[in-house]
């Protein structure tokens, strides 16, 4: 039998904070550099990641070509059991095993996160979206309590560590990823910043830099391409240059370990 997959599950209760977005690009940077990557999604109703690998599979059946993607799965029941059963199966064989969740609070979601080697939280540069992780001071911004959503990831940490003993597996790495960077104004910009800092020392998570706001990351979404499809694109201008480093730039931080056989150099591939 083959060793378990690495889990990436991205997860944020909050919607539409780049959670589909930026799992569809990790997988395929992963699968750019030679992992095997398989992906379940759990929102069942929108389906994103989803639906941006079917494109992506349809794409290449459409121009016949093959292009580095994930094997890929919808959950749409309710049983932790039946999602942990699914989750072997395709995971069987992969390197990596990605999980999308809702932007709600779903006991699957939290079931998931539990068993998370790598947390991924996308958050959207502003207090409003902060708000989920910890609540800020009107007038100082000084971060003033945690939400519920910390607390809750913090308990997930606390099994996770119980089952770490247990099992020999290293501690969850949580990371919060800065999405859609770059349209907030810089003052507020600076705050958001700090504050960030202050509660990731408080509630333990690390910050990696996410993507920045763009139009080509919703526009790619029909042909379930990416940036990092040099060759199938058409004609790119020097923006996507920055933006492909960018991604780059993403995968580095999330510091993920990728497999020695067919290990690509990121620089090459991506
Ligand atoms: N960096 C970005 N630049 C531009 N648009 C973006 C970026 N990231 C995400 N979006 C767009 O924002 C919307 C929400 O993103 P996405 O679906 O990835 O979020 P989500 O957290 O998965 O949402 P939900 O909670 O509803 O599942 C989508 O229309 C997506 O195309
Ligand atoms: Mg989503």
């Amino acid at each position: 039998m083959s060793a378990a997959p690495y889990r990436i599950v991205f997860a944020n209760e909050k919607g539409g904070t780049g959670k589909s977005t930026t799992a569809v690009h990790v997988a395929i940077a992963l699968a750019y550099q030679g992992a095997r990557v398989a992906a379940i999604d759990l929102d069942a109703r929108q389906r994103t990641m989803h639906r941006y690998f079917e494109n992506r599979a349809e794409t290449m059946r459409r121009r016949d070509i093959t292009l580095p993607t994930a094997t890929f799965a919808v959950y749409d029941g309710t049983s932790s059991e039946e999602l942990d059963a699914l989750a072997e199966r395709l995971g069987e064989s992969h390197d990596f095993l990605l999980f999308d969740t809702p932007g709600r609070d779903d006991p699957l979601a939290r079931h998931v996160a539990t068993q998370a080697d790598t947390l991924v939280t996308p958050l959207n540069d502003s207090f409003v979206d902060f708000d989920l992780i910890g609540q800020v001071d009107a007038e100082t911004f000084k971060v003033r309590r945690l939400s519920f959503y910390a607390e809750l990831i913090w308990e997930a940490r606390k099994k996770r560590a119980m089952a770490t003993i247990r099992e020999a597996r290293k501690e969850m790495d949580w990371v919060v990823v800065r999405n859609r960077t770059g349209y907030t104004e810089a003052r507020n910009q600076k705050r958001i910043d700090q504050a960030l800092t202050e509660l990731s020392k408080r509630v333990g998570f690390r910050i990696a830099s996410g993507l920045s706001e763009r139009v080509i990351y919703r526009e790619l979404f029909p042909s379930g391409l990416t940036l990092l499809d040099k060759g199938h694109l058409g004609e790119l201008g020097t923006s996507h240059l920055v933006a492909r480093q960018e991604l780059r730039t993403l995968v580095a931080g999330l510091a993920l370990k990728i497999p020695e056989r067919g290990q690509l150099a990121m620089e090459a591939v991506l």
